[in-house]
């Protein structure tokens, strides 16, 4: 058996192909800054505004540079998932998840589980130990997400949101996760 294939993810639909995981290349960035531009239909996220937003949040860089530690998500040769995370340079004991997203028509299913496992899984074998990630205090669902996934939130005194985190005004909600 691969690695693809222990990561497989379980079929959804009864009969469905089940989605592979492999890791990310450069390849791939057009088809995910698609997704970037196409899959976030929550209201205020489907505005042009804000596919630019998070379109500049990764650019292409992102697949040149950390498509190793970076997973893609198929079915059928349609990409259904994307992982982008890295082992921090700085921080030796430590990978980072930047940015994450599952189709529309397939979250619940399973496979934003399987992309962080497969995250989790390269940053033990780097004998590395915590998993960072940051994301916005009005984004529930993926504060849920992550707390399903087994993240901490880093308070700030008693709040949720470290104020000011990415700049003044831009308060994020900071995870932590020990995979030893
Ligand atoms: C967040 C996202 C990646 C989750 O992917 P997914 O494939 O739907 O997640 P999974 O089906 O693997 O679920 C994993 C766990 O998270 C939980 N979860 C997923 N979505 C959830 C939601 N909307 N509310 C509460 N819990 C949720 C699941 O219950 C599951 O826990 P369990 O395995 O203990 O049952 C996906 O919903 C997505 O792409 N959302 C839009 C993009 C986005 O907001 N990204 C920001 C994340 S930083």
């Amino acid at each position: 058996m691969t690695e693809e294939d222990r990561h497989a993810a379980a079929p959804r639909t009864p009969g469905r192909t089940p989605a592979q995981l492999r890791g990310a290349r450069e390849a791939d960035y057009p088809t995910v800054a698609a997704a970037i531009q196409a899959w976030w239909t929550q209201p205020g996220l489907d505005t042009p505004a804000a596919a630019r937003e998070r379109a500049a949040l990764v650019p292409r860089l992102w697949l040149q540079h950390f498509a190793a530690t970076s997973t893609i998500a198929e079915r059928d040769g349609r990409l259904v998932g994307f992982l982008i995370a890295f082992l921090s340079q700085d921080r030796g004991d430590e990978g980072y998840i930047h940015f994450v997203g599952v189709a529309p028509d397939e979250r619940g299913g399973g496979i934003g589980r399987q992309l962080y496992e497969r995250f989790f899984a390269t940053v033990r074998a780097a004998g590395r130990r915590w998993v960072r990630c940051v994301t916005s205090p009005t984004n529930t669902l993926s504060i849920a997400f992550h707390e399903a996934m087994g993240f901490a939130i880093e308070r700030s005194g008693g709040e949720l949101a470290k104020p000011d985190y990415d700049g003044p005004g831009v308060p994020r909600v900071a995870f932590v996760r020990d995979c030893a």
